[in-house]
């Protein structure tokens, strides 16, 4: 089992939503949580700008690349990429269902590829130390039976030395449904995935979707390694405020979210004098959660998202906007 990164709790990988700004945003929250990239194609990074897509702050580690891609050659240059960038994991991304991503045949339609999924694994662990870890589903479209994912997790355990299973409990219905309603409709079954921690003991075995409370987490965790929180840790960030406290055993001082927006106007002034083109917007926009359950959390959002008072905005926006914030 992979014992350097503690994957007890993440943050998922998710498209638009968790790039660096975001990150760095959730590690003021967590100093322990391990936090995932958005996923970058292959293509993105070997024929794009691959500085843009993986340049981090130093602060966000524990952190993992999360890659799209099915040429196996391709996914270990990439891999080689996020190891010389000092990520802490590369992720491959078997349970994307966008029709985008399956014209690309990769993401959820891996599943259906155990063999090239096997070969992409093993191409990436030659050629880095770093782990390598899958994040797939339970199925894909109608096939509901538990062995569709006891076979796929078994044979990437036999065939190659990913130890590492991230597990979103649902399938992934390829036809028929958008990438939101995927995430929303077919049913979760986590029953699938403690019994393959049942099944497999020896494998680490995260669990992924609809977890919204700390409750929640306490439950998986008597049945599975870690859990995997997405939309809540976005839209809700300061619910991770805890997870320090009660899932690491760390009793440091918990930030109030007011200091929290301290910290990030220093962030944010930092980026703004790189001068590298990061404005106000690229960042603010996943601070709209961080004020939930307070009074003025509407009037923070409000500002924060206001298209004139973010037009040419430097770090008084912040200021202001926690201005509207009652203790
Ligand atoms: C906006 C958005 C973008 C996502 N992008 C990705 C992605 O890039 N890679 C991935 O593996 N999953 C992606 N997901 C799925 C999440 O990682 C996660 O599996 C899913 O949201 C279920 O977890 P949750 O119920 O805690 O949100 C995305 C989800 C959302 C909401």
């Amino acid at each position: 089992m992979s014992s350097v990164v503690s994957r007890r709790l993440s943050v998922a990988p998710m498209l638009d939503w968790t790039d660096r700004h975001y990150r760095f945003f959730a590690r003021q929250i967590t100093h322990h949580a391990l936090l995932y990239s958005e996923m970058v194609t292959t293509g993105a990074l070997l024929f794009g700008q691959a500085d843009r897509f993986l340049s981090f702050d130093e602060a966000e580690h524990p952190v993992a690349l999360q890659l799209g891609g099915s040429d196996p050659k391709d996914l270990a240059k990439c891999a080689i990429l996020a190891q010389t960038y000092g990520y802490d994991e590369v992720n491959l991304n078997c349970g994307c269902p966008s029709p985008r991503v399956q014209k690309g045949a990769f993401g959820a339609c891996l599943m259906n590829e155990v063999s090239l999924v096997a070969d992409c694994l093993k191409a990436m662990q030659d050629v880095t130390d770093i782990d390598v870890t899958v994040k797939h589903r339970i199925g894909v479209d109608r096939e509901d039976s538990y062995d569709i994912v006891r076979d796929f997790v078994g044979a990437l355990a036999h065939q190659t030395s990913c130890s590492t299973f991230i597990v979103h409990a649902r399938n992934a219905w390829l036809e028929g449904l958008s990438p939101k309603e995927n995430r929303e409709v077919p049913p979760l079954k986590y029953e699938y995935v403690y019994k393959l921690k049942q099944d497999f003991p020896d494998l680490e075995i995260i669990i992924n979707g609809g977890v919204k409370t700390n409750e929640d987490i306490t439950k998986h965790l008597d049945f599975v390694d870690g859990v995997m929180v997405g939309r809540e840790a976005y839209h809700n960030p300061y619910f991770m405020a805890q997870w320090d406290q009660l899932f690491y055993d760390d009793s440091h001082a918990v930030l109030t979210q007011v200091q929290i927006v301290d910290l990030l106007r220093i962030y944010c002034q930092k980026q703004l004098d790189r001068n590298q083109g990061t404005n106000m917007r690229h960042m603010v926009r996943h601070y709209l959660g961080l004020m939930q359950g307070k009074k003025g959390a509407k009037a923070w959002r409000r500002m924060l998202s206001d298209a004139k008072l973010l037009n040419g905005a430097d770090t008084t926006l912040l200021v202001e906007a926690v201005g509207c914030i009652e203790n």
